[in-house]
């Protein structure tokens, strides 16, 4: 089976939604954060530190086209993932991407406590996601074949995905 990926802003769920979708799909499961992560030994912050956000996305890309590869996989991709057109090429020749779109109003309630993202680490934090969310909305809508209102619990958004897909 092709891969399903799953794309959308930072706090959107999607490695929740994508966990609780493998397990019921009988698919095999990908955050792709942790698995650059396990790859370089570092954290997100630390490669971000270390190599700057472009080295990141250099990691990320050559994330995409290892994964890109594999089949009957649910993939998280990272938000910024699908910003990308190298990483849409990428992963839309492996699966469908699913867009999992939450309001700025939840993704700020979401994220208020974050403290494990480089890009979210500023003084005006809501400011930065309205900056971010109005740039990526209409490429995420682009790249994805299927888009999901996000602004439920975690299950509730896997089992309707999984109710569209199947
Ligand atoms: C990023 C999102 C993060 C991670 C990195 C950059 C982004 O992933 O890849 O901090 O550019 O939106 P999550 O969406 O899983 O938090």
């Amino acid at each position: 089976m092709k891969n399903i990926i799953l794309c959308g802003f930072m706090g959107c769920g999607k490695s929740t939604i994508g966990r609780i979708m493998s397990k019921k799909a009988d698919l095999s499961f990908v955050d792709m954060d942790r698995y650059i992560e396990e790859k370089q030994n570092m954290t997100v912050a630390e490669i971000f530190e270390k190599y700057g956000e472009e080295g990141f996305r250099d990691l990320e890309h050559e994330a995409c086209l290892e994964l890109s590869q594999r089949e009957d996989q649910v993939i998280a991709a990272g938000g910024g993932t699908l910003t990308f057109k190298r990483n849409i090429d990428a992963l839309k020749s492996s699966g469908r991407i699913i867009f999992i779109d939450v309001s700025y109003e939840n993704l700020c309630e979401r994220l208020k406590r974050d403290t494990r993202r480089p890009l979210l680490q500023v003084e005006n934090r809501n400011e930065r996601i309205k900056e971010l969310l109005e740039k990526r909305l209409p490429i995420y809508r682009g790249a994805a074949s299927i888009i999901v209102n996000g602004n439920f619990s975690s299950r509730v958004v896997a089992y309707n995905i999984l109710g569209i897909i199947r």
